[in-house]
């Protein structure tokens, strides 16, 4: 009699404490949901025009030759014409607004320059200021395009909430049981019977199968993302287990910026600009800083303030003062980032002169996604021999190959059979010789 207001209190007590729970869960996503910005493709737009044209003075969120962007749109409300001061900050100063000279002040008369950017596209650049916020994650992501990967980026909230749902269920059933136990035992009856841990959460997810369910169900989601980042590390990333070796260099060249595509706002220089040997020796070799300073004798600035100052290494190695070459120049010591063991031979020139392969199929995307140079491919055995499997030889149109044909041509008639073989079939460098051993090992 007295015990079932006691119970129904409890089982009361515990229904509202899962509610609470549920609150914080809710809360605990809206606020990782809100790490988001709501217009993805705006913000993504304003970031692109952001770095394009603002970055060189301006951070988001910290100042730098300019104040931070984020709130400049508030600070203007009602103070003055955001969209004329950006499109030309000299001319707006000289209609009198006091916010725009008193800025001006501030900033120690430093000049904004005219930025020919339309409205629309100044909206997309606040939204993105605005929204910003900073990468999370081992690696922010360089292109605007959503990447697989980024999306794993939420996972470590779903363990914090998967971790809290199972602590606070178990402790709740925990406190119910032995409350349940006290009044059975005020009753005089026997209490529960001991259960191992395996059996209590047994027991509990049983009674508790609302629950039970849920953290079933991160669970799963979990282990889908961390399998879906494992897959997309080795698939998609270079196909094999590679340790993708970054080293960094004592200047920070970025060939992404130098050698990817202009539409993506970057310089899109030939790679055997500055590998000129690749396609006529055994090595592609690295470019001495002369190569550097056919442009940078002109180009001083980066694009940011750090940017220029890597510049200025190349200043330094050089000796040059920005007028003369004054001081001695000192060699550049790049660190070498690939590193066949010295029984193996590899030969550029062989692959990409006459193989008329493409630098990315052994470099990957160094053109489109890597700031600092890595490592792409295994550069294993195995690997070299699966694509001497798969790759057929390149025939037509190689002169390499059209001197034998020709010279087949010239000779007697015995080699009809194999000028016409050459010519119709498909070869793979396997059948040329390409898995003999003593080609690649001296
Ligand atoms: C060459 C450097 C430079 C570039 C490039 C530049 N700004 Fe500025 N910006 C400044 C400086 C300096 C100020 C501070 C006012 C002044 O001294 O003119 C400023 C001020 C501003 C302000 C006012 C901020 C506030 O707190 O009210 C806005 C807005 C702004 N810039 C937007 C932009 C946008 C958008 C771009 C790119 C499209 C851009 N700026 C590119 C230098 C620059
Ligand atoms: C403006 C000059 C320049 C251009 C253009 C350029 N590179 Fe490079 N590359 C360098 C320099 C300098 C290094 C050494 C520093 C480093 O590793 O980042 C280098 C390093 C490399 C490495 C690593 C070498 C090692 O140490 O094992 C590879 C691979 C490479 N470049 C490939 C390419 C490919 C492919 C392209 C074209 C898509 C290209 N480079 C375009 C200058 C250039
Ligand atoms: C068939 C695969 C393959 C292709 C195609 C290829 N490379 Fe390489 N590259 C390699 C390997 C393997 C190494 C490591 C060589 C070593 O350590 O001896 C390397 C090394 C390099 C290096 C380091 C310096 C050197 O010469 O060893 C540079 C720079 C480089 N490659 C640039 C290029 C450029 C630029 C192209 C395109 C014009 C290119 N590679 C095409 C496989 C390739
Ligand atoms: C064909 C011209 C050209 C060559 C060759 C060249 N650069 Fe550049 N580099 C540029 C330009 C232009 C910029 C500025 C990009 C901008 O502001 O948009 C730049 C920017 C840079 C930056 C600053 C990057 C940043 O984030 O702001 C560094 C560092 C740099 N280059 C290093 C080198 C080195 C090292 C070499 C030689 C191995 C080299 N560059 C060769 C044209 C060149
Ligand atoms: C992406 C494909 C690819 C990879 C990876 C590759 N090769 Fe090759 N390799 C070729 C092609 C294509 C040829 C044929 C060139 C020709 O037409 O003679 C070739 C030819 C060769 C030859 C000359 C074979 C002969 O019969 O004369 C040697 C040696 C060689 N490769 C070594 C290597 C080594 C060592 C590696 C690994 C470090 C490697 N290759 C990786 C595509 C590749
Ligand atoms: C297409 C080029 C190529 C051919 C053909 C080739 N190898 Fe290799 N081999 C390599 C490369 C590259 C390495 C270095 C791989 C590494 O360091 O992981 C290597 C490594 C090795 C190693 C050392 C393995 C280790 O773990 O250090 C041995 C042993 C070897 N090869 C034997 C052979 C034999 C035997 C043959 C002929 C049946 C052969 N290779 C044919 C490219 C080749």
């Amino acid at each position: 009699m007295l015990g079932m207001p006691l119970v129904a209190r409890i089982s009361e007590r515990s229904t509202g404490l899962l509610h609470a729970t549920l609150a914080l869960v809710l809360f605990l996503f809206s606020a990782a949901a809100q790490a988001q910005p709501a217009d993805a493709a705006l913000y993504a737009q304003g970031e692109k025009l952001f770095k394009g044209n603002c970055a060189s003075c301006h951070k988001p969120d910290k100042d730098l030759t300019g104040p931070a962007l984020k709130g400049a749109r508030a600070r203007w409300e009602g103070k003055g014409d955001i969209y004329a001061w950006v499109k030309n900050s000299t001319a707006y100063l000289k209609t009198g607004n006091p916010y725009a000279n008193e800025l001006f002040a501030k900033w120690n008369k430093s000049v904004m320059t005219a930025q020919a950017l339309q409205d629309a596209e100044i909206d997309a650049v606040l939204y993105y200021t605005d929204n910003y916020a900073p990468p999370v994650g081992p690696k922010p992501p360089t292109d605007p395009n959503p990447e697989p990967g980024t999306s794993v980026s939420n996972w470590p909230w779903l363990v914090v909430i998967a971790l809290l749902l199972l602590i606070v269920g178990i402790s709740l059933s925990g406190v119910k049981r032995s409350l349940t136990n006290a009044v059975l035992e005020a009753e005089g009856k026997e209490p529960l019977p001991d259960m191992t841990t395996g059996q209590k959460i047994r027991n509990w997810a049983w009674h508790n199968k609302a629950f039970a369910s849920i953290i079933g169900l991160f669970i799963v989601v979990f282990l889908t993302l961390k399998a879906w980042d494992a897959a997309w590390v080795v698939g998609v990333y270079g196909g094999d287990e590679v340790e993708h070796y970054k080293p960094e260099q004592p200047i920070k060249f970025n060939h992404t910026l130098h050698a990817g595509k202009v539409d993506k706002g970057n310089l899109a220089i030939n790679c055997q600009y500055c590998h000129s040997s690749a396609e006529k020796s055994k090595h592609a070799g690295i470019p001495s800083t002369n190569v550097c300073m056919n442009c940078h004798q002109a180009v001083a600035e980066g694009r940011t303030p750090e940017g220029t100052k890597e510049i200025a290494k190349i200043y330094a190695a050089v000796g040059w003062d920005g007028k003369a070459y004054t001081g001695k120049p000192e060699p550049v010591k790049w660190v070498k980032v690939h590193n066949l063991p010295d029984h193996a031979y590899f030969n550029h020139a062989q692959h990409v002169a006459v193989g008329k392969l493409e630098c990315q199929e052994c470099h990957g995307p160094i053109d489109e996604k890597m700031d600092v140079a890595e490592q792409w491919a295994p550069l294993t055995m195995g690997w070299c021999i699966k694509c001497h499997a798969e790759k057929d030889v390149k025939m037509a149109g190689n002169g390499y190959y059209d001197e034998i044909m020709a010279r087949l041509e010239e000779t007697d008639m015995g080699h009809q059979e194999l000028k016409k073989y050459l010519e119709d079939e498909k070869i793979s460098v396997k059948e040329l010789g390409g898995w003999e051993c003593s080609k690649c090992h001296y």
